[in-house]
């Protein structure tokens, strides 16, 4: 018996090489951690268990049949995040640079699988030079039988991607069918062809980085969520989120106490508004004021900052919040913001994360090239992702909320089901410089002084629209607070929505305008 323990303990030693000490340290030189270190970093201590670790390869071509690691490039397994049950799998560029085959791409399946029967969330770390060019075509079915599963889970566990390496190819299609891309500063990037393609395709040169560097994808291409210092930093960001989120979509998420009071008052609140309507100011400090401890999670920070997406917990409790930010852009929606909101606002209704939405939003942002891009198709997924969300929805106009942009940040019209507006708010067609030019140009152009006329006429028109009470007479907001109580009213309102019921009409799917 003894001898066959240590026949055991040989192998899975052998296993846990991987690709062998020198590429190890080849990995560490880059800056990087292997698969094993980061599913130790990522799960609790000990709560690892691997699944696979001993397959090879079947392949026999290209003297492949004399290499055929333990494990084929790939770990597999579950373990815990906090108390709850997640799947991994970590892909080791130390064996044939983590190059996907045959049976790599079961192994990956199969965790998936038993991932999708047991309402577990799977987390991919990918370091991998893509398809195993070795193995032909049957790699390639191989990236397919994933995409199919990534497409499968889409909306029923939460699927986060970590780039922690070269990702090119067909191969970034797995990731980005997944909720949520982190990736790594410096170490990490992903195209669908590389500089040498590209270079002999349109002339243009340009580094691997320039190309697909994690920079380029959270700030230019809105590719990915999350960009990580280091491996360390990238890992610790994917617990914090998942900390957010909850194990599948028949689950709440989780529920974490907290000692902040939930009638905590803010006084400062109070002077958070310019009183100049054309003065901005930083949303983020209103999220902040209100969230458990202070504490916001934002998604993609870098990318269509316009618009501010991500995380807090009131009173224990997640919310998704989704806000335009009058300090970038005035907070105008434009196709970026739109798209960048509408993915977050549907991901929440999926996974049951109730929604608040923060509304300063002087409208669609004009321009031919928004136009030509199509800025009605997009901002039109925003529109039809806050229709079609059935969970806990509140707002808070803070200002504007001018035009279409009003009808889209989750108005009372397409099922908001609190609404509150600040006393600075503005609710109308369109701001007063607008609406004087188009109702009074005969006039305008008949005045003495145009410049003095001009100005009477919009104070006149801010007197009568530019305020939240022609809403609240009309019952389309259901109630005008004070903004240092915000906390508290929002606390309240959701708990009051913590049962709501409501459905769509059955359907096989939606058509979403893509
Ligand atoms: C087989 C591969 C491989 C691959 C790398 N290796 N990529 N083996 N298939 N796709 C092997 C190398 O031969 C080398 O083996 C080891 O991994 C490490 O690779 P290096 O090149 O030495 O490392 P580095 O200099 O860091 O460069 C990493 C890299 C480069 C940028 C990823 O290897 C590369 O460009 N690889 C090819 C990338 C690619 O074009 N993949 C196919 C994409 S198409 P030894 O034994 O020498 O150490 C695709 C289709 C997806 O993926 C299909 C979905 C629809």
């Amino acid at each position: 018996m003894k001898e066959k323990i240590d026949q055991l303990a040989a192998l899975n030693h052998q296993a846990e090489l991987g690709g062998g000490e020198d590429r190890i340290a080849k990995q560490h030189a880059a800056g990087k951690l292997t698969a094993r270190e980061r599913i130790e970093l990522l799960l609790e201590k000990g709560s690892f268990v691997e699944v696979d670790k001993f397959v090879t390869h079947r392949c026999t071509e290209f003297g492949l049949e004399k290499q055929r690691p333990l494990g084929d490039g790939v770990v597999t397994g579950y373990g815990l995040i906090g108390k709850r049950t997640v799947f991994v799998f970590a892909q080791d560029f130390t064996v044939f640079g983590g190059a996907l085959s045959e049976t790599y791409a079961r192994k990956i399946c199969k965790i998936m699988d038993m991932a999708m029967q047991l309402g577990a969330p799977v987390i991919g770390l990918n370091d991998s030079g893509g398809a195993r060019i070795q193995e032909g075509v049957r790699s390639l079915a191989g990236y397919a039988e994933i995409f199919l599963r990534n497409s499968m889970a889409s909306g029923v566990i939460p699927q986060i991607s970590a780039i922690m390496g070269p990702c090119a190819g067909g191969a970034v299609y797995s990731p980005a069918l997944t909720d949520f891309i982190f990736m790594v500063k410096d170490s990490s990037y992903m195209f669908i062809t590389g500089p040498e393609v590209v270079k002999s395709v349109t002339q243009e040169e340009v580094t691997m980085q320039e190309l697909g560097g994690s920079e380029v994808h959270s700030s230019r291409s809105g590719v990915a969520h999350f960009t990580g210092d280091n491996d360390m930093d990238c890992i610790l960001k994917i617990r914090e989120l998942m900390s957010f989120l909850p194990s599948n979509n028949m689950e709440e998420p989780p529920f974490i106490p907290t000692t902040d009071s939930a009638n905590r008052i803010d006084e400062q609140l109070n002077k958070l508004i310019p009183t100049n309507p054309n003065q901005p100011y930083d949303m983020k400090e209103l999220i902040e004021s209100v969230a458990d401890d202070h504490n916001f999670f934002e998604v993609q920070e870098e990318y269509a900052k316009n618009i501010v997406i991500g995380y807090i917990r009131l009173n224990g409790k997640t919310i998704g919040v989704v806000a335009n930010q009058p300090s970038v852009m005035a907070g105008t929606l434009d196709i970026n913001s739109s798209v960048k909101a509408a993915r977050f606002v549907r991901f929440c209704d999926a996974f049951n994360i109730p929604l608040l939405t923060l509304v300063d939003v002087p409208g669609f942002l004009p321009g031919v090239n928004q136009e030509y891009e199509g800025i009605i198709r997009h901002g039109a997924k925003l529109l039809y992702a806050y229709c079609e969300a059935t969970v806990p929805k509140v707002t808070v106009i803070t200002r504007k909320a001018y035009g279409g942009a009003y009808d889209v940040m989750s108005s009372k019209h397409i099922r908001g089901d609190i609404n509150f507006a600040y006393p600075t708010a503005e609710i109308a067609v369109m701001g007063p410089d607008g609406a004087v030019n188009i109702l009074f140009r005969k006039e305008l152009k008949k005045a003495e002084d145009v410049e003095k006329k001009r100005k009477e006429l919009q104070d006149d028109y801010r007197e009568k629209f530019a305020n939240p009470y022609r809403a609240a007479e009309l019952g389309y907001v259901d109630e005008i607070i004070e903004p240092s109580g915000t906390r508290a009213r929002l606390i309240r309102s959701f708990e009051l929505l913590a049962n709501k019921r409501q459905s769509n009409p059955p359907k096989k799917h939606s058509n979403l305008p893509l």
